[in-house]
């Protein structure tokens, strides 16, 4: 086992982990339970949690990278992912609900990165999020509604 200190959702953590133990495992050992589990080979999107800001895909990125990072999942952003529930909601877009929590993630990650993103920009920063309910069009109308209202 190693030893990793990251920051998650704020707090500071030492977790120990195998080398060869990937991001998605561990957080769910610890109960980070709205990361989830989909294809497991970087294609689906739904194990999304931000690195230092940044979505990527913890099914494929092994824990000791992440040695000193700092890691964001849904359940350190509530307030925010209510908010873009509701979106969703208004919009018919609340299906299954599996790849929320992913989404959630890359829209707050949008949010800061890009000023009022063109509808091109918005479904090139979600490529690599899949909805298996192809919930896409009420999807892309909730984050465009969020987008000009969050500050
Ligand atoms: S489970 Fe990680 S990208 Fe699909
Ligand atoms: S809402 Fe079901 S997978 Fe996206």
């Amino acid at each position: 086992m190693l030893r990793v200190q990251l920051t998650i959702n704020g707090y500071k953590k030492e977790l120990d982990v195998k080398p060869d133990e990937y991001l998605l495992e561990s957080l769910r050992k610890n109960n980070y339970l709205s990361v989830k589990k989909g294809c497991d080979s970087s294609s689906c999107g739904v194990c999304t949690v931000l690195l230092d800001d940044s979505p990527i895909a913890s099914c494929t990125y092994l824990t000791v990278k992440a040695d000193g990072h700092e890691i964001t999942t849904v359940e350190g952003i509530q307030k925010e992912a209510e908010l873009i529930a509701d979106f969703f909601g208004k919009e018919g877009a609340d299906q299954c609900g599996y790849c929320h929590p992913s989404l959630v993630l890359t829209v707050y990650a949008m949010k800061k990165e890009l000023v009022k993103p063109s509808d091109e920009e918005i479904r090139a920063y979600l490529v690599g999020n899949l909805c298996r309910c192809s919930g896409y069009l009420g999807q892309h109308k909730a984050i465009k509604a969020y987008l000009e209202v969050a500050v």
